[in-house]
């Protein structure tokens, strides 16, 4: 049995990547890749009635949206809903990601896995929320009254920023290290609301952004003080407690690189108490392109539809259509 599954907003980095995912997946039936007006893809715009009855008519069961504006993404989820109330949406902009209406798609959060199976609607987490809200996680489930602020220092690819950073932003980030955001950051909402959910009470983060010029992937290293010492077994056993079953979790416990993620689902996490400073130091390292956006989307889809969530994402390099 193969489920018809459409991309909405294909021709974007994130898009693409999920069509290379969902072209080796055995139980997907791909029956539209959607632009506005890029030749060789199925024409819609929202506003368009005979092109969006069109697109109906091809009775999509699950539909991803990759469209980088949240205005225009909730135009669509909004006509979708109306139209075809049982359609299963997962959306990956930033429009629905503290909405109730909406799953938060993280699988490997305490409860989530249940949640995101019995869910229509899904919002798919950003790329540097999913890391951030992993790497502390355990700690903040086993030391909810010790933790109060968190540092996240990240280095992003430009792929990050969409088609564009190839193309007309192509002079800004070439070759170039550059910050960001470093006063407010779109994804900072979800990573409030969730570090809400598993501390039970607010924990602050102070983040800070930079691009680099590569073909994907990010590093992350987070600070987090606590009044006790926790040795590095200690640390090691709470993050294996959490994730040692994730298919998509690999604590490590040496350096890290986002060449070892590349193409894949998995979120390699490496943490550490810092004797001399006093502070746990937890680093690591995803594809932004994957865990961060389409294999995460994929994961997801997987769970709804009742399937092993690794199906497509195992052994096998899900590299971003965009650049071939
Ligand atoms: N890049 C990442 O690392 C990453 C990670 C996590 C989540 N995300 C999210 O994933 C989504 C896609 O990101 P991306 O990096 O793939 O962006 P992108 O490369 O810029 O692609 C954007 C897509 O949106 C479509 N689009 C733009 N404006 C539209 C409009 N007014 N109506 C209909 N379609 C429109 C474009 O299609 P046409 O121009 O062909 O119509 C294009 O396919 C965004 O919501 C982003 O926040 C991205």
């Amino acid at each position: 049995m193969k489920y018809k599954v459409a991309v909405v907003g294909a021709t974007g980095i994130v898009g693409s990547t999920l069509e290379s995912i969902l072209k080796k997946h055995p139980y997907v039936n791909l029956v539209a890749r959607t632009s506005r007006d890029e030749p060789g893809y199925f024409s819609l715009n929202i506003d368009n009635k005979k092109e969006v009855d069109s697109f109906l008519s091809l009775k999509p069961e699950i539909v991803f949206i990759t469209i980088d504006d949240d205005e225009v993404v909730k135009k669509y989820v909004e006509k979708f809903r109306k139209i075809s109330p049982k359609m299963k949406i997962i959306d990956l902009s930033t429009a629905y990601r503290t909405n109730e209406d909406f799953v938060y798609g993280l699988p490997e959060l305490p409860f989530r896995r249940s949640e995101i199976q019995k869910a229509r609607l899904i919002s798919n987490p950003g790329c540097y929320p999913t890391q951030i809200i992993l790497n502390v996680a355990p700690l903040l489930i086993e030391f909810p009254r010790e933790i109060d602020i968190i540092t996240a220092v990240s280095t992003s690819s430009h792929t990050g920023a969409g088609k564009m950073a190839e193309s007309e932003l192509r002079p800004k980030y070439e070759d170039n290290i550059f910050s960001y955001s470093t006063t407010q950051h779109k994804h900072l909402p979800e990573i409030k609301n969730e570090f809400k959910k598993l501390a039970g009470k607010d924990v602050r983060i102070a983040f800070a952004p930079s691009a680099v010029w590569c073909r994907s992937g990010i590093l992350t290293t987070l600070h987090i003080h606590t009044k006790n010492k926790i040795s590095n077994e200690q640390l090691q056993d709470l993050y294996l407690s959490l994730y040692g079953d994730e298919k998509f979790i690999r604590v490590r416990d040496e350096e890290l690189s986002v060449k070892a993620v590349r193409g894949t689902n998995y979120v390699d996490i490496y943490p550490w108490w810092n004797d001399y400073a006093g502070v746990i130091v937890v680093r690591s390292a995803i594809d932004n392109l994957m865990k961060g956006a389409a294999g995460q989307a994929v994961q997801n889809m997987n769970l709804m539809l009742g399937l092993d969530e690794t199906i497509a994402l195992l052994n096998q390099q899900n590299l971003s259509l965009f650049f071939n």
